[in-house]
């Protein structure tokens, strides 16, 4: 059984479960963390269920090694198409992002119409839609794959012409079907939150679902008596990040988004677990 001092361990396919690690931090700062970007394989999300299912189960057993005792799966791809591995590999409770994602939109529409952009195997899995459903039979939810965005933020092209004009291709026929509501479903988009914002207009509301996980999160660690209630000290090294290629890159980037020295980054070979 691992004990409340215990890291919480947070993965994704590469940098974009750095936004949900951000709001973990914010919410829980006493909370130890190890981070894994699977930088050599990314994008997850134009992958077949097996094959994401099988990268999972590795993640799941290099984050056991470093003796976690939660894992949140900071990746909306892998929560779509892998929880069942991943629960069944996991001896540690798990968390996924997008049921916390569909409850806090369903929470946010007024006129009942909620769009979802998320990668194609995410939209293809048709996950926000069917749970959404079971939120309120008269919510009505259009999904949009929009696969170039993550290869433009791994890229570093947050604010750049190319970007804008992407989501502007990607984006009218949403605008088009009357969404007061947009979930932001992958964890590298809110990355490039002003670009949507600036193409959907001020009505339409962008909802994260990083927020909800960070309160999900302190409510499974309550729950299960996991919540570290020790101060960690300042100078204390609270955060690890592991990628499968790319280091320096990575911790470039990881710097420029999140105001914490991110002090260093290790790679390690994710196809040995
Ligand atoms: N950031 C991930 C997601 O939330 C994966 C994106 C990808 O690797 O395609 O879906």
């Amino acid at each position: 059984m691992p004990n409340k001092t215990a890291p919480i361990g947070i993965f994704d396919s590469g940098v974009g479960g750095l936004t949900v690690f951000r709001e973990i931090m914010h919410k829980l700062p006493d909370e130890r963390i190890v981070y894994f970007g699977d930088t050599a394989r990314v994008p997850y999300g134009n992958k077949s269920p097996e094959t994401v299912a099988r990268y999972a189960g590795q993640i799941v057993r290099f984050l056991e090694s470093k003796r976690v005792k939660a894992i949140v799966v900071a990746c909306n791809t892998a929560s779509a198409l892998a929880m069942e591995e991943i629960e069944a590999r996991s001896a540690v409770p798990t968390l996924e992002v997008i049921k916390p994602g569909a409850r806090s939109a369903a929470r946010t529409t007024s006129n009942g119409r909620i769009g979802v952009i998320a990668t194609e195997a995410t939209i293809g899995s048709n996950i926000y839609a069917n749970y959404i459903k079971t939120l309120g039979e008269n919510l009505i939810v259009t999904g949009k794959a929009c696969p170039l965005f993550v290869p433009l933020v791994e890229e570093g092209l947050l604010n750049d012409r190319v970007t804008d004009e992407v989501a502007k291709r990607y984006l009218t026929e949403l605008i088009e079907t009357d969404i007061d509501t947009l979930i932001l479903g992958c964890t590298h988009y809110p990355l490039i939150r002003e670009t949507i914002k600036r193409v959907m207009g001020e009505k339409v509301k962008l909802v994260n679902p990083a927020h909800e996980t960070a309160s999900e999160l302190e409510k499974l660690l309550k729950a299960n008596c996991l919540l570290n209630d020790e101060e960690t000290s300042e100078s204390e090294s609270k955060y690890h990040f592991y990628v499968s290629d790319g280091a320096e890159k990575f911790k470039q980037f990881a710097a420029s988004i999140i105001k914490y020295g991110i002090l260093a980054t290790k790679t390690i070979n994710i196809e040995a677990y």
